[in-house]
């Protein structure tokens, strides 16, 4: 059970301040924006190089953007310890999938809400993670989407069958509230946006959200 709180939520003025406020979580959550994909903007490759840098935990970069065949490796290769394409972007998602790998990240999948997962079960031996969005992406604090948790336990029904270690992550209005029934889903990294960086105590909310789910196993 790990947690990658957003930095979407951060104060984007003072970047290393706010990664050191969660440096008991997992990852550092850091959420890539083109207007394009997505209709928001927000940083990328020489902002996620300069977190690299500083960031005292590794960088789970979600890439937002149009030609991930292009783009996501470079994220690996600018300091993204794991790298995660959208499918709904990406013309060859299993090339995308195997040069970040073979940049020396992690390689993940996204899904928007409205799209299936099976149709990309067969990419799973290239995935080291499948995220499962909880929300459109786009916006911090937006509403959870408990409908997608039947596409959760079917990820995670999925990669049972496949065998390998592979996670699966939500990321969208995850919160005290809704930690819970996305873990009894299946799900095993959680992002948490709003609900880490709009507590008082980033650490403690993370420490938090994790004893909330500690108990799970999958
Ligand atoms: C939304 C982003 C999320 C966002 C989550 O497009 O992918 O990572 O920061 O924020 P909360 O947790 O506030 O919903
Ligand atoms: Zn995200």
């Amino acid at each position: 059970m790990q947690i990658s709180p957003s930095i979407l939520s951060a104060d984007f003025a003072n970047l290393e301040r706010e990664l050191g406020r969660i440096a008991n979580a997992d990852w550092a959550h850091v959420d890539v924006m083109d207007a394009h994909f997505v209709p928001n903007l927000t940083l990328g490759l020489p902002v996620v190089e300069a977190l690299a840098r500083v960031s005292p935990i590794p960088l789970d970069c979600h890439l937002m953007i149009e030609d991930p065949e292009r783009w996501a490796p470079m994220y690996a290769e600018a300091g993204g310890d794991s790298v995660t394409f959208h499918v709904e972007a990406a013309r060859d998602p299993r090339q995308v999938a195997r040069d970040i790998r073979a940049a020396g990240a992690r390689a993940a999948m996204a899904v928007k809400p409205g799209t299936d997962f099976a149709p990309y079960e067969e990419l799973l031996p290239e995935l080291d993670m499948v995220l499962v969005m909880t929300v459109e992406p786009g916006f911090g604090g937006q509403s959870f989407m408990a409908d997608q948790m039947p596409k959760v336990a079917q990820v995670r029904e999925a990669v049972r069958r496949h065998g390998g270690e592979i996670w699966i992550q939500v990321d969208g209005g995850v919160s005290a509230k809704t930690i819970e029934q996305c873990a009894e889903a299946g799900a095993d990294v959680f992002v948490a946006g709003s609900a880490v960086y709009g507590a008082e105590d980033a650490a403690a909310a993370v420490n938090e959200l994790r004893a909330l789910v500690g108990e799970h196993t999958h």
